[in-house]
């Protein structure tokens, strides 16, 4: 069964680890993710973009696909299935479609509508046992046309959004989504252990989790962060394990690719990678 990311997130921050959220982008990914973490026995969340939910036909087709492996599979650990950088009308139609969890990235509103959207998904998602993030807005970290350190929030701005109601809060700390450019400078320990402060008890988000040194992702979950998001490594991973696998030819006979065969390297890379990161994160065996 499907819950929220409330229970699970609490329980993390309690308990000094992180829960994974992969995204998932087809049927072999979210099979992967869910084989690994019941394997594991890791909590986990499933994440979808906007642009995911639109290739996989849907949010109701994937709350059916999800709800249907949850079953078949016999997936037992707690599964959350959570919209990623949701629009206003995105969480609305995933609060519909039975999601579990939603984020609600509503900084490009002015602050004002903002607010008033955000407690208006928060009342609309906990009517219906659904668990809310929000993102906090961002200062970039941008100069001469290079972002060297990826944004920072303002903890002041992170206390006001936390008090709204929300379950758990994305704070930029200077990550950035996907591979880090070379001049990268790190996360800001600095702003995440201000924003700690700020909103107490508050689960915290790492989003860009693609490429943080170890040491890092340790340190941030020692600081409070209990919820990391991973997607590009999964891509890259994917996609190697499948370019590896055509390059080798290993076609039948003339006839083509079976498909089924064909993406079953980039599935076991996932699982791989799955493992690698719960491992990292400290997850494993907190189902
Ligand atoms: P990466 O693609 O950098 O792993 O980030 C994923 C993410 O934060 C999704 O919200």
């Amino acid at each position: 069964m499907l819950v929220s990311a409330t229970e699970m997130m609490n329980k993390a921050r309690d308990g000094h680890y992180a829960v994974g959220q992969f995204n998932i982008n087809n049927l072999e990914w979210t099979k992967s993710i869910l084989l690994t973490a019941q394997e594991l026995q890791s909590p986990v969340i499933l994440g979808v973009s906007e642009g995911a939910g639109k290739y996989m036909c849907g949010y109701t087709t994937i709350v059916g696909m999800v709800n249907g492996m949850i079953n078949e599979l016999g997936i037992t650990v707690p599964v959350a299935l959570h919209l990623d950088h949701g629009s206003y009308e995105g969480a609305k139609k995933c609060i519909e479609a039975g999601f579990s969890s939603i984020m609600f990235d509503g900084s490009h509103y002015p602050i004002a509508e903002n607010i008033e959207k955000t407690k208006e998904l928060v009342a609309l998602a906990h009517s219906k046992g659904i668990s809310v993030e929000a993102e906090v807005g961002a200062i970039g970290g941008e100069e001469d046309g290079v972002i060297g350190k990826g944004e920072c929030a303002d903890p002041a701005e992170c206390k006001m959004i936390a008090d709204l109601g929300v379950d758990i809060l994305a704070a930029g700390i200077g990550n950035i989504h996907g591979v880090y450019p070379a001049n990268w400078e790190g996360l800001s320990f600095e702003t995440l252990a201000a924003v700690k402060e700020a909103v107490g008890d508050m689960p915290l988000v790492l989003h860009g989790g693609t490429g943080i040194p170890d040491d890092q992702i340790t340190k941030a979950i020692s600081l409070g962060v209990a919820k990391i998001n991973v997607n590009t490594e999964c891509q890259l991973v994917f996609a190697e394990a499948t370019r590896k696998y055509i390059e080798a030819g290993k076609d039948q006979q003339g006839k083509g690719f079976d498909p089924r065969k064909l993406l079953a390297p980039g599935a076991e890379a996932i699982k791989a990678k799955v493992k690698e990161k719960m491992e990292l994160f400290g997850s494993v065996g907190k189902a």
